[in-house]
């Protein structure tokens, strides 16, 4: 595996290769989740890149950028085991310049996630454009764990005509069900335990629509009735655009929840 941390490396070592390209952009501090996505890339390309920056335009004043957690040596060692070809890890002055163009996300990029985090996804959307155009991969993988993100980055390759298939990876949980995250180690033990709430409270949803459930208002009575003493800060039921739906379409329909605990958010959803 070859580590690269320049511009200049990468697009040399691009212009060189003729085969399938899969591209995992990530945040590092890797986990099951992330590594899934990487051999699902390993296993249909012939040159695998992967990506670790903990990227500065897509947290807000205050959230944890400082904080975010790395693990530059372990995430080497994983990415190695995964039988990566290219590991890009670049400095943030390498990807950004003074002054440039930016990225403005849709409109509905403002809600759910976006209302919590205004101007979040068009941090994401401008990273992620800047890695497309550096990585050029027949296939990008990312995970439904982002929802949201995943939707709005299909939609950026759609209108921007990028010929990149996006794969859309599904979410992978610890055992008890918890939604892996690079976050998950800001809980403590309380929360922790409490946080399986979240998957409960999906699989709940889940179980009501296998018994012919439809109405969305039920359904997002019965969630917040299970995390009830969790501090919730949205249940969303959405089709595949982000629309907000009263009525459970079967394979288009995602069940978003979110919850803080403490200043860590945690995010989870089902895919029905
Ligand atoms: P990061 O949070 O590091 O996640 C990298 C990829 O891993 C994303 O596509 C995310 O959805 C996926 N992922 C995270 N947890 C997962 C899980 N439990 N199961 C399956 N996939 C999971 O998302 C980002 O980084 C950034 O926003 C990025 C796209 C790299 C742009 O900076």
């Amino acid at each position: 595996m070859k580590i690269i941390r320049t511009i200049e490396e990468l697009q040399n070592i691009r212009k060189t290769i003729t085969s399938s390209v899969g591209f995992v952009p990530t945040m590092g501090a890797l986990h099951d989740g992330h590594i899934s996505l990487i051999k699902q890339a390993r296993e249909e390309n012939e040159i695998v890149i992967v990506s670790i920056f903990v990227n500065p335009t897509q947290f807000l004043p205050g959230e944890d950028l400082d904080a975010y957690p790395r693990k530059d040596e372990a995430d080497k060692k994983i990415c190695e085991m995964c039988k990566v070809d290219y590991l890009f890890m670049p400095e943030i002055s390498t990807m950004y310049g003074k002054e440039e163009v930016l990225i403005k996300a849709p409109n509905k990029s403002y809600m759910l996630e976006g209302e919590a985090r205004p101007g979040h996804f068009d941090g994401v959307l401008l990273v992620v454009l800047k890695l497309f155009g550096l990585t050029q991969p027949t296939n990008a993988y990312f995970g439904k764990k982002d929802a949201q993100q995943l939707s709005l980055i299909t939609q950026m390759v759609k209108d921007l005509f990028l010929p990149i298939n996006v794969v859309a990876c599904d979410i992978v949980r610890e055992n008890d069900g918890l939604a892996m995250s690079s976050r998950n180690i800001y809980l403590d033990q309380t929360q922790r335990k409490d946080a399986l709430l979240l998957s409960k409270s999906l699989y709940t949803a889940a179980s009501l629509i296998a018994k012919d459930e439809r109405d969305t208002k039920t359904i997002k009575n019965k969630i917040h009735e299970v995390m009830e003493k969790l501090d919730v800060e949205y249940v969303a039921i959405v089709d595949r655009e982000f629309n907000e739906i009263q009525t459970i379409e079967l394979n288009n329909c995602i069940i978003l929840i979110v919850v803080r605990f403490g200043n860590t958010r945690l995010l989870d959803n089902i895919w029905l």
